[in-house]
């Protein structure tokens, strides 16, 4: 297999784009299943959106995979998903690996289950050094959580005398919160309908554009993905500066 996929980059294609994959229940609900068939059908949309974001010239891909709130569910339903996960990484890593891309986990690696947390390493320690596109897994994340987590590890860091603290500086809390040196998402979308982040990357997701989605996450192919390149790319994004001449109201 080649080692790198061929890239198809539109000009104004996203460096990163992050995904709430949401609307699993709702998609097994639809068809009389149990709310675990949608997540399995879901999980069998991932490689598909990693293969369509390579070929789009997307270089980091972030998938909301199972919240740091979702363990509120019912008892069964997250010992499903930590069982899809699992079977996940066992089947798809090796296939992953061979796409050149790189695995990276974003969340709290504190309570849960050793299996698991041996598993996202060895898939974080096996694809180190590829160089395609780089899939981060948030997994037990939570935005307000990832930020609790950066200000203890940069008071440690003062207390330390490792840092200054009158040297804090934006760039010293986006070196702190797990996507440190990843560039922020320039575009988020949200399958499903809703139109909320539950938090999802409040930090990073400061100035990102976003798409929400009626269709739920197990109907979300190539076409749902390049739609939502296709809005993006017709977004104006000013960065609190004035628009760009040629998209000017009136122009
Ligand atoms: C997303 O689908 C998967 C996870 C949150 C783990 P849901 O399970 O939230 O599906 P809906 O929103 O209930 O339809
Ligand atoms: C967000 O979806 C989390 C993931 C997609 C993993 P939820 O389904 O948990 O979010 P809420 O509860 O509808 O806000
Ligand atoms: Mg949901």
């Amino acid at each position: 297999m080649a080692k790198t996929m061929r890239s198809t980059a539109p000009l104004n294609a996203p460096r990163h784009v992050a995904i709430i994959m949401d609307g699993n229940g709702r998609w097994a609900n639809a068809r009389g299943m149990p709310r675990t068939a949608g997540h399995r059908a879901g999980v069998e949309r991932v490689r598909e959106a990693v293969r369509t974001a390579a070929e789009a010239g997307i270089q980091y891909l972030t998938l909301f995979a199972f919240s740091s709130e979702n363990w509120n569910r019912p008892k069964e339903e997250v010992s499903d998903l930590m069982g899809i996960l699992r079977f996940f990484i066992r089947r798809d890593l090796a296939e992953l690996h061979s796409e050149n891309v790189r695995v990276k986990v974003l969340g709290c690696r504190q309570n849960i289950e050793p299996d698991i947390s041996a598993l996202l390493m060895e898939a974080e320690d096996r694809t180190r050094d590829n160089t395609g596109v780089t899939l981060m897994i948030a997994f037990n994340y939570g935005a307000r959580d990832e930020l609790v987590r950066a200000t203890r590890s940069i008071v440690a860091a003062v207390t330390a005398g490792h840092l200054d603290a009158a040297a804090i500086d934006e760039a010293t809390l986006s070196a702190h919160v797990d996507t440190a040196g990843i560039p922020d998402p320039d575009l988020v979308i949200r399958t499903s309908g809703e139109q909320r982040l539950s938090n999802f990357l409040l930090w990073q997701a400061a100035y990102s554009e976003f798409v929400f989605m009626p269709c739920l996450w197990p109907d979300f192919d190539r076409a749902a993905f390049h739609d939502a390149l296709a809005e993006f790319s017709r977004r104006d994004r000013r960065f609190g500066a004035v628009p760009t001449p040629n998209l000017a109201v009136g122009s």
